[in-house]
């Protein structure tokens, strides 16, 4: 295994989902974790990520000394680089222009990192990332310079002999090509580890695991329908079977006909292609309907929601005396954002939660088998523990549900003409193939009566927007371009096919200024 120093770059998390990628088990710490931990966790070697800050500046992180006594392997990938030459007696200087974007490295040596790498035939060329003000101007004792560019005399540096490495730019980002190369050459044939990191090993991994945590205790689990808490529902199936209890809570703000799918895929035991997985349904729409009513305002309607599911998933949990352990879909990111140190880390970015709190009073102890789990390997998880695939990879759905997506007051009425037109949309985006190359698309109900002629008469009717995106990661995101064709299919459909719906709009707006959701 390796570990990742985190000097509070926004591409650390890439740095581990690459080498995880390449099937080597990673950490991420922040910088100024205790060092005293590093021997204990043992790895094969450390990496040490990018930053916002400047080395040159006082009191800026370093790494700990354990990190150069360890004998280890080490790669400093940008700041990294820097604090790492600061450290060992070389000199870097800010003060630069910032380079950011495409650079194209001359490799001068023939290290194992970057050696014979090129992405020009007949001169060794690689066309890698920047993103850095500071650069490394003079080398420490027993490095020599392994990559230059026209402006960076010294763009990559090596010490063969204690196998430490440092590149300027970022090879954990697509744009640099050979990056994956890079990070492969560094944990297997560098620092040694094999590639064992799959997700049938990890399935096996943590069955072995949950059984030895929880014995014949029984565990319940809230599940949402979401890709994580359903991982987690197949995952525990196959550890534990019958000690499982799923809870499923149709809040009636779901998904067109969702309530019917969980349960099918699930519960229906085998012969009708179900899991045979303890499901209690609780069908609670009209306890959300009527706390609902009334209340327009969207942080209030979240607070209702969330608290709701809360008192209701408790209430069941209750039902279960038994029960010693509660099942969580808590996976990697949540886990490092929360862990963030109080120094290094300034950039941290907040991802919305589905449940606020679990009722602490219930005195369950913890079963969370995707806590060292990225989403995409969540999703291999599934897909190999036989989820379906258009599950799996389905876009993301907010806690609050279509609670969100109806502005102002939330009624039944307008919930069911909604996940209809959704259904319309999603249905048409699979049809045209452009589903998977939105990261996010939906419809939203706007409480607006707009004139309109449906056969003969006038009518009055209510409005849906459409909104589709592109993004990366959910921060910043382009509306996507769907052709006019496809747009004028799913305004057709959704007026002929739903009374009470007499216009449909398209939302053209990116975030920022907007946000995705509505509310
Ligand atoms: P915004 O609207 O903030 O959304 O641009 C970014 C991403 O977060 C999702 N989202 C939520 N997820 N509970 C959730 O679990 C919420 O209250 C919530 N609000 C927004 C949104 O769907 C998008 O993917």
């Amino acid at each position: 295994k390796i570990l990742i120093l985190d000097f509070g770059a926004q591409y650390t998390q890439l740095i581990a989902r690459r080498i995880r990628e390449i099937g080597v088990y990673c950490e991420i710490w922040a910088w100024d974790h205790d060092p005293a931990d590093i021997a204990r966790f043992n790895p094969k070697g450390i990496i040490l990520s990018g930053g916002p800050e400047s080395t040159t500046e006082e009191g800026s992180p370093r790494a700990p000394q354990q990190v150069y006594d360890s004998g280890l392997p080490i790669l400093g990938i940008c700041y990294g680089m820097q604090t790492m030459a600061m450290q060992l007696g070389g000199m870097v200087e800010g003060g630069h222009h910032r380079e950011f974007g495409y650079a194209e490295v001359e490799v001068t040596g023939d290290d194992k990192l970057l050696g014979a790498l090129t992405d020009h035939p007949g001169r060794q060329g690689l066309d890698v990332w920047m993103s850095h003000g500071d650069r490394v101007t003079r080398l420490p004792e027993g490095f020599s310079v392994t990559g230059r560019t026209d402006s960076v005399p010294i763009i990559a540096m090596a010490d063969e002999a204690r196998r430490w490495y440092g590149v300027q730019f970022h090879p954990e980002v697509t744009h640099t090509k050979q990056g994956e190369t890079l990070l492969r050459r560094f944990v297997l044939d560098v620092c040694g580890c094999r590639a064992l990191w799959t997700a049938a090993n990890i399935i096996d991994d943590q069955i072995a695991r949950v059984r030895a945590q929880v014995g014949s205790d029984e565990v319940i689990l809230g599940l949402s329908g979401g890709v994580d808490s359903s991982v987690v529902a197949a995952l525990l199936h196959r550890a534990i079977g019958e000690q499982l209890t799923c809870v499923f809570v149709d809040t009636g703000l779901l998904r067109w006909k969702e309530g019917d799918q969980v349960m099918a895929m699930f519960a229906a035991a085998s012969e009708q292609g179900g899991m045979g997985v303890k499901v209690v349904r609780v069908n609670a729409a009209d306890r959300y309907f009527s706390a609902l009513a009334g209340v327009t305002d969207p942080e209030a309607k979240r607070k209702i929601i969330g608290n709701l599911f809360v008192e209701i998933f408790e209430e069941e949990s209750n039902k279960l005396k038994n029960a010693r352990w509660l099942a969580q879909g808590t996976i990697y990111p949540d886990v490092i954002e929360s862990a963030g140190s109080k120094t290094g880390k300034a950039h941290v970015i907040k991802s919305h939660h589905n449940v606020g709190g679990l009722p602490e009073h219930m005195k369950l102890g913890l079963v969370e088998p995707l806590r060292e789990l990225f989403k995409d390997e969540v999703r291999r998880l599934g897909v190999e523990l036989g989820l379906p695939r258009e599950m799996v990879y389905r876009h993301p759905f907010p806690g609050p549900g279509l609670g969100v997506r109806i502005l102002g007051e939330v009624k039944r009425e307008y919930a069911e003409l909604l996940a209809q037109a959704d259904a319309i949309f999603i249905e048409e985006l699979r049809k045209a193939g452009w589903y998977d190359r939105t990261s996010q698309a939906f419809a939203v109900f706007l409480p607006v009566k707009s004139v309109g002629v449906v056969g003969d008469a006038r009518a009055y009717e209510w409005v849906i927007a459409l909104r589709a995106v592109e993004t990366i990661d959910f921060m910043t995101a382009h509306w996507a371009h769907l052709p006019y064709e496809f747009l004028d299919t799913v305004s057709r459909r959704i007026v002929n096919e739903l009374r009470g719906i007499s216009r449909v709009v398209y939302d053209i707006s990116g975030k920022p200024p907007a946000t995705i959701e509505w509310e």
